[in-house]
């Protein structure tokens, strides 16, 4: 029922994580103790040939937690997400998703995990209604259950007016809502969603993301990836991974603190100007300034904390104040340590 390669297939079941009914049938692993992990990943490493596209990764997950996880493009972030859905095999490492090893009890697990891939496949050419009954036929949900699981998604959704439209028909925001529909039909306690919000407005983004929260509040564990800075700070925590390796790990507050996101001897400055363009380019060549981006009205730079001073005197008419690094600091802070020592 999973095609080989559920994400490139083309298959319309490409990316979800549909149960066979033999894993129905199963007895199947226990269901771990509240106290354990919902998601416990130990030094996973996933190579394709001699390429290593997860090396060493760690985390944990407790039940109901949001963890949003980012990374430049083709950092391993959806190659986690396979592996722990039990669709590719692992290197080495071990993994358990609400106590079940995902080497030994695949089938289990894809009974309790919603996975929403990056290009979950809808059929486009049908109504909601037949795409929900579609994904809940492939779940192996009875008809009635199915019409009453259908019914609470669509309240949860606010999908009801949209039923009978064709897929086509819909905008990418109430795309993504049905796909998560699809995706939870089966009431996993597990869900995965990679890149969920990617292209769509930003009301529809923060109207999905309410929809997470409210599952999360019942219990739902999320794991989610992203490029969306405002959502990351959303999420109670978060790992960044780049170039294979989990480089940061923890809440907003824990990454602020980190020792590599805030070089000893730096300052992180707040730079108001009225033509933050041109200050940019003399900021960058300025002795001491490591990093200058533009945030709106105002620069962001790392700056050597002994050369503040020269910099207040050579261009007094600035507003300059200290400012914790904002997440999007972090990340392209940590970024350039790595690529610096790996250079
Ligand atoms: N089946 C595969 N065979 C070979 N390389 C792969 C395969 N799947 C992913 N990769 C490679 O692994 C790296 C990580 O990919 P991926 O996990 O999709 O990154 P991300 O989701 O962070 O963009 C990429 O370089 C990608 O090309
Ligand atoms: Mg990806």
């Amino acid at each position: 029922m999973i095609p080989a390669d559920p994400i490139d297939s083309g298959d319309p079941m490409a990316g979800s994580v549909p149960i066979s009914s033999d894993a129905r049938t199963t007895r199947g692993a226990p269901l771990a103790p509240r106290a354990v992990a919902v998601i416990n990943a130990e030094h996973l490493t996933l190579r394709f040939g001699a390429f290593t596209a997860v090396d060493d990764v760690s985390f944990h997950l407790d039940r109901g937690e949001l963890f949003g996880f980012l990374g430049p493009n083709g950092s391993g972030k959806t190659t986690i997400i396979r592996a722990l859905c039990g669709l590719i095999p692992l290197t080495s490492g071990n993994a358990t998703i609400l106590g079940m090893d995902v080497r030994q009890h695949a089938a289990d697990i894809k009974r309790h995990v919603g996975y929403m891939s990056q290009k979950f496949g809808l059929y486009e050419d049908l109504t909601v209604q037949e795409n929900l009954n579609f994904y809940a036929a492939a779940y192996g949900l009875s008809a009635s259950a199915a019409s009453a699981r259908i019914e609470e998604l669509l309240a949860l959704t606010s999908l009801q007016p949209y039923f009978t439209r064709r897929v086509a028909q819909l905008s990418g925001g109430w795309k993504q809502r049905l796909a998560l529909a699809c995706a939870i039909i089966h009431s996993p306690e597990v869900v995965f969603l990679d890149e969920p919000t990617a292209g769509i407005d930003p009301v529809a983004r923060r109207s999905l993301w309410d929809l997470f929260f409210q599952l999360s509040g019942q219990g739902v564990t999320f794991f989610v990836t992203t490029h969306y800075m405002d959502e990351a700070e959303r999420c109670g925590r978060l790992g960044y991974i780049y170039m294979s390796k989990l480089i940061a790990l923890g809440t907003v507050a824990d990454l602020q603190q980190l020792p590599d996101a805030n070089p000893p001897g730096t300052s992180r400055l707040e730079i108001e100007a009225p033509q933050v363009s041109v200050l940019l380019a003399q900021l960058r060549q300025f002795p001491g300034v490591r990093e200058a981006t533009i945030f709106g009205r105002a620069i962001h730079a790392l700056v050597a904390t002994d050369s503040i001073d020269a910099l207040r005197t050579a261009f007094p008419q600035l507003s300059v104040r200290t400012i914790q690094p904002s997440l999007e600091d972090i990340f392209v802070t940590l970024t350039l340590h790595i690529m610096g020592e790996r250079k």
